[in-house]
């Protein structure tokens, strides 16, 4: 799906990936490019239409679908990582992982793939992560909602055959927003991720892997899962 002259809807795009994607949906030629954020106040980049909207709000998902009316691009980024474990974490953070990692997503693509059907053209763009292949201390609860994401993408594409849809999956390994914040592992820096990941979107990759590690995970995945337990 081209940017160029596109109407975008980005989700969580105050800050960290959203917000550099925001960025550069306007450096690439978007017509328009609606910010979505649950505070649409602390949106800060210039030439973007901030609104509203959290999307573990049905009401809120459906509305905004309204006022925008025909998006070309959807990008579900918006997530939240609880650091729960899945043995002995708060159950009230791994749901709240999956209603906006899973759910959030799935309702933005419910509101708004009806009026991409009936043109026969739109995309959606959904941010999963390397952790729905991998189990890492404290990312796992988060990992099963990115797969959750994934296999989303995998059956709306499905669904979605002949419609006109592109439905792309992003993967991506550890990246220098608030996220990661804490963590001291390496990062990527969300300019060139999200640069590699829209030049990929552009050119209709249906599995985005947007880094080494994703790329590097994905290879792997017929082995045995197993060895990656140290
Ligand atoms: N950074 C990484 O290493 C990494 C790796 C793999 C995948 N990812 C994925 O990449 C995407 C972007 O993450 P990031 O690194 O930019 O994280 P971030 O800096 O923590 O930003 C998260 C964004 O999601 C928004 N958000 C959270 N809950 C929301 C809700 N209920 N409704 C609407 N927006 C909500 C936040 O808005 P508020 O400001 O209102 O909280 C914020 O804009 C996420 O899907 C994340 O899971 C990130």
């Amino acid at each position: 799906m081209k940017i160029k002259y596109s109407v975008v809807v980005i989700t969580g795009a105050n800050r960290g990936l959203g917000a550099q994607f925001a960025t550069q949906m306007l450096e690439r030629g978007a017509a328009r490019v609606y910010a979505a954020a649950r505070r649409p106040e602390s949106v800060d980049v210039p030439g973007v239409e901030p609104i509203s909207l959290d999307v573990t709000d049905q009401q809120q998902v459906e509305e905004a679908a309204r006022a925008v009316g025909q998006a070309d691009i959807v990008i579900n980024n918006a997530g939240f990582s609880s650091f729960a474990r899945l043995i002995d974490g708060e159950m009230r953070d791994i749901r709240r992982e999956i209603d906006i990692n899973y759910f959030g997503a799935l309702r933005m693509v419910r509101a708004f793939a009806p009026a991409m059907r009936k043109r026969g053209r739109g995309a959606f763009l959904n941010v999963s992560s390397v952790m729905a292949w991998l189990g890492y201390e404290h990312s796992n609860s988060y990992g099963a909602s990115k797969a959750a994401n994934w296999a989303m993408s995998n059956g709306l594409r499905e669904e979605l055959a002949g419609a006109g849809i592109q439905v792309s999956s992003m993967l991506l390994g550890s990246t220098d927003t608030d996220m990661m914040a804490g963590i001291d592992v390496p990062k990527n820096r969300p300019d060139e991720l999200v640069a590699t990941a829209l030049d990929q979107f552009e050119d209709g990759v249906n599995e985005i892997l947007a880094d080494d590690a994703a790329t590097i995970l994905k290879a792997g995945l017929s082995g045995d899962p197993g060895r990656f337990v140290e």
